[in-house]
């Protein structure tokens, strides 16, 4: 009956996680499914709290606690442009942990109901060593993209002669090794096969660059989703089973997506290369190129005197948190009675949806703001384009230029509006290292400075 009790509620967990990933898919459902994640984890919680085989109490408070508070403390901190590294710190917990159960599921079959020492079924040693292994990997392959994420390491590929050689042959020799596994039972060939997955994670990790970094995490998320279904399934629990499927293949459809976005096959991420050697140019040999450079007066001059204006904002809006200063200022341009809307590029920024996530914290309402596809065709009849700590989202280089690191990533094809404006610090290169031919154009004006001092300053200027 207790059985009965729990299989339904973690039923019911399930369709809240479901409801919840439907909710984050769009900005203006978001909190909604915040909102329908969290009751499903407090269902997941209680219902399993409540299971007869939890006996120690205590402990499990102790852990909360502990968790709870370095989580709270850690979330209270984090700034908005540091959350990917925090991400895959996070995830190389989940591969631990998938380790770890593996681990004691092994050491202890019979308190997992999965037979006795040396004579556990197949079937469940092959859910252990799947789940150690995508944990190990994920573990290392975690802790090296935060590394290289937060500074720690170099952002650059670090390649080596006979690399793919290495992990192939690596690969290879665990699949043997979790055949002996399954065979003889022992805990060498179990910690022998998580030890070597452990290495190949470091191994497959370390010749991605920077740049691709995101998709790496977004694709260790996926892992991290497996591990525990694989976990999941070790421990009979249908929950963690639902979960780490749900997250798995949410982590896989995100990487396709961010792939897609920066014209990059998944392969190719994998394979490593892209974002270290390029990441930044001499940024000297940039600034002899002529260009025309203006400041807040000309900048308001030209947006209210406009008809249309499309704000296109980046990386450095989020980094100069502009969000709220952009805002005002496009509301006050819109009482003047110019049409402004907003421009968002599916990897603007540095992680996905970041734009849209910021533009949202600043109440722009949903209906101004519009995708790549759907704004593209409107630039030729627009006045300005107001780029807002961006770069290589608007950069013609990814059409043009085929040795480029960015060709074929699709554009926000600012270069057709009437006047371009950029706000940023200097005419440095973004994320990719790549000049920008726009700055040198004749209809583009660059306006130097924080992009949040920058609009503050134009908003004085508009309300004068
Ligand atoms: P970037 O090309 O990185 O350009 C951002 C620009 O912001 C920089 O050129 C910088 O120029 C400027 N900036 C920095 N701090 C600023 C501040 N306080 N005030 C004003 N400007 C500031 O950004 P983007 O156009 O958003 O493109 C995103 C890049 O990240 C793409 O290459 C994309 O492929 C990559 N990427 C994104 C994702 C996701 S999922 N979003 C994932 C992987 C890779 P200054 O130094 O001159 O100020």
């Amino acid at each position: 009956m207790e059985q009965n009790y729990s299989i339904f509620a973690y039923l019911i967990s399930g369709i809240f996680f479901i409801l919840a990933l439907r909710g984050l898919s769009s900005p203006e459902t978001a909190r909604r499914g915040n909102v329908f994640g969290i009751l499903g984890m407090i269902i997941a919680i209680i219902t399993t709290l409540l299971l007869p085989v939890i006996e120690n109490y205590v402990l499990i408070a102790l852990a909360i606690l502990i968790g709870g508070a370095i989580g709270t403390s850690i979330a209270l901190k984090i700034k908005m442009t540091a959350l990917p590294q925090l991400i895959a710190a996070f995830h190389s917990l989940v591969g631990l942990a998938a380790v770890m159960v593996a681990g004691a599921a092994f050491h202890n079959p019979s308190a997992y109901g999965i037979g006795q020492t040396g004579n556990i079924p197949t079937a469940s040693l092959i859910e252990m060593s799947l789940g150690s292994s995508i944990g190990a990997v994920t573990f290392s392959g975690s802790i090296i993209a935060f590394t290289k994420l937060q500074g720690i390491m170099s952002g650059g590929p670090i390649t080596f002669k006979f690399q793919h050689f290495l992990n192939a042959a690596l690969g290879l020799i665990l699949i043997s090794v979790v055949i002996l596994f399954c065979l003889h039972q022992t805990q060498n060939f179990f910690w022998g096969l998580s030890i070597l997955a452990f290495i190949i994670g470091f191994l497959i990790i370390i010749p991605i660059g920077a740049a691709d970094m995101p998709v790496v995490i977004s694709m260790l998320n996926s892992y991290s989703g497996w591990a525990a279904c694989g976990i999941g399934f070790t421990l009979s629990n249908n929950l963690l089973i639902i979960t780490g499927a749900l997250v798995g293949s949410s982590g896989a459809i995100l990487s396709y997506i961010m792939c897609k976005g920066m014209n990059r096959s998944f392969f190719s991420v994998i394979l490593g290369g892209f974002g270290g050697d390029t990441e930044i140019q001499s940024n000297a040999k940039v600034e002899q190129k002529p260009f025309k450079s203006g400041d807040s007066n000309d900048a308001a001059f030209i947006m209210q005197n406009a008809e249309s204006v499309i704000i296109i904002p980046g990386y450095g809006m989020a980094a100069a948190q502009a969000q709220h200063a952009l805002k005002e200022m496009c509301d006050l341009l819109k009482k003047k009675g110019v049409n402004v809307r907003y421009a968002i590029h599916p990897v603007a920024g540095r992680m996905p949806g970041h734009m849209n996530v910021l533009l949202a914290e600043a109440n722009v309402p949903y209906d101004e703001v519009l995708e790549l596809d759907a704004i593209n065709r409107d630039f030729p009849s627009t006045d300005v384009a107001f780029v807002i700590g961006a770069n290589d989202i608007t950069n013609p280089a990814a059409k043009t230029d085929p040795k480029s690191p960015i060709y074929g990533m699709p554009i926000l094809e600012v270069e057709n509006a009437k006047s371009i404006l950029f706000s940023k610090r200097s005419l440095g290169v973004g994320y990719a290292g790549v000049e920008n031919e726009l700055f040198f154009r004749d209809n583009t004006m660059m306006l130097f400075g924080d992009a949040k001092e920058m609009c503050e300053s134009i908003i004085n200027v508009i309300k004068k």
